[in-house]
């Protein structure tokens, strides 16, 4: 099962990734990066501000899990945007080596398997970052998405439409197709870090670590990886059964075993 971390804050779990996402750095400096998107991994990318500064990231690749189709890329809450802004010119990385899957309508019917080709060319991803959404959403896997999915267009659930439609103008401008890696894709990078805060959060979470595996609950799609780390707050993991042998288990963890 996935090793839960339960941590003080997000801050706590942006310092925590953030450490282990430089090590990987320092140990291949052309890593090959996982990013999400969305409110959660917003601390690690800060953490990793001041942790990267100084040091050479220009070999550091990226594949970003999803794009809405049809927005214009320019649009700043694109994904590719959002890429740009929060990750790429802050941190100091290669545009070119930081991926996005196209969401452009014209080319769409071959944009899931050109992604695909481009993560296998880089070797696939070595640490990927996830979020979670309040429906059990991983990338944009909605409920129902297959465990062997590939990076494929999806149709927004409306609760996913009206959870980001914070970041536009009106819900109606939040688009309803998006292309996401799948959960199969998802499941092939080496280490799946999945975050979540708050108590919007505990019942995905849950039905994620300890729940039953199913395609109804995508998140549970973690259980099949041999290492999966979730981070979470006190409050999103106000719903797991075990969550005392978690703590427990983190406290008495020999420190070189890293997460
Ligand atoms: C983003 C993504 C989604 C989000 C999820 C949670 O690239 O793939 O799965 O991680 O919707 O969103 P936030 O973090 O905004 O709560």
């Amino acid at each position: 099962m996935a090793e839960v971390v339960i941590v003080e804050n997000s801050e706590a779990a942006g310092e925590l990734v953030a450490a282990e996402i430089v090590e990987l750095i320092e140990g291949r400096p052309d890593a090959v990066l996982g990013l999400a998107t969305g409110s959660t991994p917003l601390p690690v990318y800060l953490a990793l501000r001041s942790r990267l500064a100084g040091r050479d990231v220009s070999q550091v690749r990226g594949f970003a899990l999803d794009e809405y189709v049809g927005l214009d890329p320019a649009h700043p809450e694109s994904y590719r945007s959002v890429i740009t802004r929060e990750v790429v010119e802050p941190l100091g990385l290669d545009p070119r080596r930081i991926h996005v899957p196209n969401g452009a309508e014209a080319t769409i019917q071959h944009a899931g398997g050109d992604y695909e080709a481009a993560i296998d060319a880089a070797g696939g991803v070595d640490l990927q970052l996830l979020g979670i959404g309040t429906d059990g959403h991983i990338g944009f896997n909605e409920p129902g998405s297959s465990f062997a999915s590939r990076t494929r267009v999806k149709t927004l659930t409306e609760q996913t439409r009206a959870d980001n439609a914070r970041f536009f103008d009106s819900v109606d401008d939040v688009p309803r197709h998006c292309i996401t890696q799948g959960l199969g894709t998802i499941l092939r990078a080496r280490h799946l870090v999945l975050l979540a805060f708050g108590e919007g959060k505990a019942q995905a979470v849950a039905d994620a670590v300890e729940g039953p595996l199913s395609a109804f609950l995508p998140g549970s799609a973690i259980q099949l990886h041999p290492h999966a780390t979730v981070v979470v707050d006190a409050a999103a993991a106000s719903k797991l059964r075990l969550a005392d042998y978690y703590r427990y288990t983190f406290a008495n963890k020999p420190e070189w075993q890293g997460i």
